[in-house]
């Protein structure tokens, strides 16, 4: 393996978390000599150009949102220390909530209100509905060229109606229903066996491995394969794909490699690709031969290849199997870290609160009593578990800032001038947060106050954003969903949950790290006890 790895194992430096990495810099003699040497450079350079050419300062009608003030080079990286959202967050208590940031060389603006998001999000989407480059995805998904981190146009339009119409639609988000239950089956199985032995159980670890399989399933239509360590090869990417890198801030620093996370980068993506190009292969060879197994991702993505995916589209756009991998990849990222982050934080507030765990508990014995397991069908019965969910997704959304935006063209908005590129950041973890809108309780978790405000996330209330809004919102917010209800719903209503001995609700440790998403910092450990009155598996 590798040696870069144990450094992201180690220190888990994700997305924006800068000081541990500018440290490192200073305290790399190597890197500190260039360090120097181009800041002096950069700051020389730049003074005797102003002094020298006193390049006419376009002022009128060009004011930037408010913002810190930034040092040379770095910005304001500085500041967005290992936890950023909060950070902007009490940054945006003194400079508002459209906000001007430096990062690096990059300009950004952070939104941190729901009358701000629905401004970038609703009137002026599609000036934002475009992604910046970044190196990781770059690198890892074939130049971009997947849907998550793709730019805007006529390719990316074309595969998310693609994706929206064949993958998430509807009818395939049942048709893979089968998987959740069996998969969501065997955990039940096996925490049965826990309970009877009275075992503390790693929540964090048994969530994730069940999401894995689900997930993996039905994208690429197995979890295992002989020849690769599927889990932890995704694992290693989602770090590195997550991970800080201060070549996407300070572009010229890139060639260096300071953070070894190019190298990193190319050596990982190398084995997905060796492992993509193995499942579809074996896709391809599978299409004649067994039709009984269930379809995935992969076929349906196989099935189109070579074809024009979109006939009204004027550019007649095939796509190839550089496209078809850079896909799959994308899923895989954007399906796993989610539903298992918003489980673990799902069920710790339950924990926290046995009495919004007793509701739970009750709302669901009602309808399908104490002698059988959950079924999907069942859900949409549950208002109270919604507002549960609806609740955690407010205090936790899971990717606090979204995913990044860029802006496609220059604009004016409020009377604040936004230059083409400038990165829009949003800080949907303050907006969910906001005592404005959320009453002076919005710091509590409280699910009775969505009792009569049920949450759609289709674009139309920015009062809690966790999917996002707009042109790049969440296409498999569905597909989420239900995989979450379905999981809380069938762990509360199998088991009771207690937390280890020496743990009280009251003093549950309830930090998050920062990283693609915001995991718990500590993991999640129960002790189960089985409820139901007769165990019937089929
Ligand atoms: C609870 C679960 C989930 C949450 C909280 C979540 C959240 C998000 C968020 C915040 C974004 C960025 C939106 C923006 O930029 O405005 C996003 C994008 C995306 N999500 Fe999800 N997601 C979840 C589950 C899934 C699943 C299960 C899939 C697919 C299997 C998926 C596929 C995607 C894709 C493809 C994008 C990129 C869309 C684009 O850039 O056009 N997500 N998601
Ligand atoms: C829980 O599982 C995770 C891996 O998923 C592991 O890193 C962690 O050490 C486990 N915690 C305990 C207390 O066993």
């Amino acid at each position: 393996m590798y040696t870069a790895k144990f450094r992201y194992k180690m220190r888990p430096c994700y997305f924006i978390q800068t000081k541990p990495y500018i440290c490192k810099l200073v305290n790399m003699s190597f890197a500190s000599t260039i360090f120097a040497f181009l800041l002096f450079t950069f700051t020389f350079s730049y003074f005797s150009f102003k002094l020298l050419l006193h390049p006419k300062q376009k002022t009128t009608n060009q004011k930037k949102p408010p913002g810190p003030p930034t040092l040379p080079i770095i910005g304001n990286l500085h500041q967005l220390g290992t936890l950023p959202h909060r950070t902007l967050q009490s940054l945006s208590k003194k400079y508002g909530p459209i906000m001007s940031l430096q990062l690096g060389q990059v300009p950004a603006i952070v939104i941190s209100s729901s009358k701000a998001a629905e401004s970038f999000l609703k009137t002026h989407d599609i000036n934002f509905a475009s992604r910046p480059r970044i190196q990781g995805s770059e690198l890892m998904s074939y130049g971009s060229k997947g849907i998550a981190f793709c730019e805007y146009g006529p390719y990316w339009r074309s595969v998310r109606k693609f994706c929206t119409l064949k993958l998430f639609s509807t009818s395939k988000v049942e048709m893979f229903g089968p998987i959740r239950k069996e998969e969501l089956d065997v955990l039940v199985k096996s925490l049965e066996k826990a309970s009877l032995v009275g075992e503390v159980v790693n929540v964090s670890e048994v969530v994730e491995n069940l999401i894995e399989d689900i997930v993996y399933k039905m994208i690429l239509g197995r979890s295992k394969y002989e020849q690769f360590d599927l889990k932890k090869l995704v694992q290693e990417g989602l770090i590195l794909i997550g991970a800080f890198n201060l070549a996407d801030y300070v572009p010229w620093l890139g060639v260096f490699d300071l953070q070894g996370l190019t190298r990193a980068c190319k050596k990982v993506s190398k084995s997905l690709d060796e492992l993509l190009e193995l499942i579809i292969t074996e896709h391809e060879q599978a299409t004649n031969v067994h039709k009984n197994r269930h379809e995935d991702f992969v076929d349906i993505l196989v099935s189109i290849m070579h074809q024009s995916i979109d006939h009204e589209n004027e550019q007649n756009l095939v796509i190839d199997r550089t496209n078809v991998k850079a896909i799959l990849l994308d899923m895989i990222v954007a399906a796993i870290d989610t539903s298992a982050t918003s489980i673990e934080w799902i069920l710790s507030e339950l924990l926290r609160h046995p009495r919004v765990m007793k509701n739970l508990q009750d709302e669901i014995q009602n309808e399908v009593g104490n002698k059988r397991m959950v079924e999907e069908k069942d859900l949409k019965k549950f208002n109270y578990l919604d507002m549960v969910i609806d609740e955690t997704l407010r205090l936790y959304p899971v990717a606090p800032l979204l995913v990044p935006r860029e802006c496609r063209e220059r604009i004016t908005i409020d009377d604040y001038f936004i230059k083409e590129k400038t990165r829009l950041i949003v800080n949907a973890w303050a907006i969910g947060r906001d005592p404005n809108v959320w009453s002076e309780n919005a710091e509590e978790f409280y699910p009775e106050r969505f009792i009569d405000k049920k949450m759609n996330y289709q674009g139309q209330e920015f009062e809690s954003i966790p999917f996002g809004s707009g042109r790049r919102r969440c296409p498999g917010i569905q597909l989420g969903l239900i995989t979450v209800k379905f999981v809380i719903a069938q762990l509360v209503h199998c088991f009771n949950w207690q937390l280890p001995y020496n743990i009280s609700p009251s003093n549950l440790n309830m930090e998050e790290k920062f990283g693609l998403t915001i995991p718990r910092a500590q993991h999640l450990q129960a002790i189960p006890s089985y409820r139901l009155a007769v165990v019937k598996h089929e």
